[in-house]
């Protein structure tokens, strides 16, 4: 089941956000260090805040028990002649749930989310240029690569690159 999370989601999705930075760290943007001491105060607002707006998080949930297994974030643009885009951010799933088909009904979702969003036309996002499944990923959901970001992110001595790819909502490439 995917639905939109709001403030009662905060516990569960911040032990899987936290989870994911430590054991992925190199797919996000973020790290473990800067989120671990996020209240979940301010982790409830955040999502109560994004599912009434423009910064919206949807969650998959396992057919066993219920539980929060993947996340994805939908983050559209403000600005006059950038408002329509959105971007794909904070997209992980469980090791356990992987392979399953989560991760393409997440970005379902976040497509149908941002498709009944007034004007929005465009998906965009990064993803480092290694992470082989999360590029094929998109690429088979119909996300085209339009350059490379070197050195994007730099932490702990290393550097990464990103991958910037774009989707047009109305050209994606039925399954
Ligand atoms: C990338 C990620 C979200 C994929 O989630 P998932 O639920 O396993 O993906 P799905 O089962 O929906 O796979 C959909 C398609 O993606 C591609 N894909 C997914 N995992 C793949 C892998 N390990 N190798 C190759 N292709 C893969 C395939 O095309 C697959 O379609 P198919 O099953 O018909 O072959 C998951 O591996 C993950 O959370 N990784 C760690 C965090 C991360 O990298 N996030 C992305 C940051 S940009």
């Amino acid at each position: 089941m995917i639905r939109i999370l709001g403030a009662e989601d905060a516990a569960a999705y911040q032990a899987l956000r936290l989870f994911g930075l430590r054991e992925s760290p190199e797919a996000f943007g973020s790290t473990y260090e800067s989120e671990a001491d996020t209240p979940l105060e301010h982790v409830g607002e955040r999502l109560a805040r994004g599912a009434a707006g423009k910064d919206v998080t949807f969650g998959a949930f396992d057919d066993d028990g219920g539980h929060l297994v993947g996340v994805a974030g939908l983050r559209r643009q403000t600005g006059l002649k950038t408002r329509h885009r959105a971007h794909v951010w904070g997209m992980y799933v469980a090791p356990q749930a992987r392979g399953r088909g989560l991760g393409r009904a997440l970005l379902d979702a976040l497509a149908a989310h941002a498709r009944a969003l007034d004007c929005v036309e465009r998906l965009t996002l990064g993803v480092e240029t290694s992470n082989a499944p999360a590029r094929a990923l998109y690429h088979a959901f119909g996300f085209v690569t339009y350059g490379i970001e070197p050195q994007a992110y730099a932490f702990g001595g290393r550097y990464w690159d990103s991958e910037l790819m774009s989707l047009a909502l109305d050209a994606r490439s039925p399954r």
